[in-house]
């Protein structure tokens, strides 16, 4: 059976080449996103793997299944760009890896915390330059900072209970309490409250209908002045332009972004030769209270190894007519 991956990089090859001994899948490895502009070209495959930033709406889902495609396997967590009800309708299985390591994303969100507020990327190119001197360098402690974390699902969870050990209040938003979280000494909170009581910010809500824009002027607006914002999760959940606005106000002090709204354009693609066009990333960049990174927060061994695992294990079931053990792998 063959797999198209899209958006393939040479770390996915080197993941899945690697489980797949034990499976023989005939891998076909496509470096384009996929998207509409290159899925007349799918031929011959049942299974096609995509991740975050390939397009996959109803167009290429017709196309896809026109083309006797029979599973979409998603190797990330998110799913806000498969169209699902389309996909449902035209007879496509959609499985994803719903948990390879919330740890790693949380780690990434505490490393982008801690780099911003002990200003270590400066401090690492000022002592390369033999400038020793600690003008500008001033930061400020976690312990007692009040956290606030948005969406406290798996990687929230972990993200909580970093800061807890950094001597952090923790408090949470979320559709849902978790109370084995709760015993462990966070407390949840309306958002506006969330909002309004904290130091420190990290997202970490899935993106749909209900969280697009969730960081916008009314919301910045609740904020502490001085807030430090944490963005691992999805780059539509801030609106982008309103947060350079509170940039420039010093109403956000400092903003870590592992995830943009136009990443597609840019991220997993070494554009060091290149003009780029999107001037609000070159805004964003300007800050030095801005630290950017390209998605980079599920990048561990460890989650790669799982990704490769479980999506190769969902594929196999799936191409079977069985269903995965794992239900929660399964989206359609
Ligand atoms: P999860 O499903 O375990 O947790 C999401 C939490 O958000 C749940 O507790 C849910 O109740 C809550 N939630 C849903 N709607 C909400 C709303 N309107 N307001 C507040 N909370 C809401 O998902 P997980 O694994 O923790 O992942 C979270 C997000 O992290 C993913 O949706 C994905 O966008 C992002 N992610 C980013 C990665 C990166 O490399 N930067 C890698 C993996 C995931």
């Amino acid at each position: 059976m063959k797999i198209t991956f899209f958006s393939a990089k040479p770390y996915d090859k080197q993941f899945f080449d690697q489980y797949n001994d034990a499976y023989g899948f005939d891998m076909e490895y496509l470096e384009t996103h996929l998207g509409p502009h290159i899925v007349n070209a799918v031929e011959d495959t049942k299974a096609v793997c995509v991740f975050v930033n390939d397009k996959v709406n109803e167009e290429v889902i017709a196309v896809l299944a026109a083309k006797g495609v029979k599973i979409i396997a998603l190797r990330c967590a998110g799913f806000n760009n498969v169209d699902l009800e389309a996909a449902r309708r035209y007879g496509l299985r959609v499985c994803r890896v719903p948990e390879y390591s919330p740890q790693a994303v949380a780690e990434h969100a505490v490393a982008m915390l801690l780099t911003l507020n002990r200003k270590t990327h400066k401090a690492y190119n000022r002592v390369r330059e033999q400038n020793f001197s600690l003008n500008g360098l001033l930061g400020f402690n976690l312990y007692g900072r009040t956290v606030g974390v948005i969406g406290a699902g798996k990687i929230g969870a972990a993200f909580c209970k970093i800061m807890l050990g950094f001597g952090c209040k923790v408090v949470a938003y979320d559709i849902a309490a978790n109370e084995e979280l709760q015993s462990s000494g966070v407390t949840y909170a309306a958002l506006d409250e969330v909002l309004r009581i904290s130091d420190i910010l990290s997202l970490h809500c899935p993106l749909n209908e209900k969280t697009h824009y969730l960081i916008n002027q009314a919301t910045i607006g609740l904020m502490k002045k001085g807030v430090t914002l944490i963005n691992t999760s999805r780059g539509g959940l801030i609106n982008t332009t309103d947060v350079i606005h509170a940039l420039k106000q010093k109403q956000i002090a400092y903003l870590g972004i592992d995830v943009y709204e136009q990443e597609e354009k840019l991220f997993f693609k070494d554009l060091s030769g290149s003009i780029i066009e999107d001037d609000t990333i070159q805004r964003l960049m300007s800050f030095p209270n801005v630290l950017v990174t390209a998605h980079q927060a599920f990048f561990t061994e460890d989650a790669l190894s799982e990704i490769a695992q479980v999506t190769l294990h969902s594929v196999d079931s799936l191409g079977k007519g069985e269903a995965p053990e794992n239900a929660a792998v399964m989206l359609i």
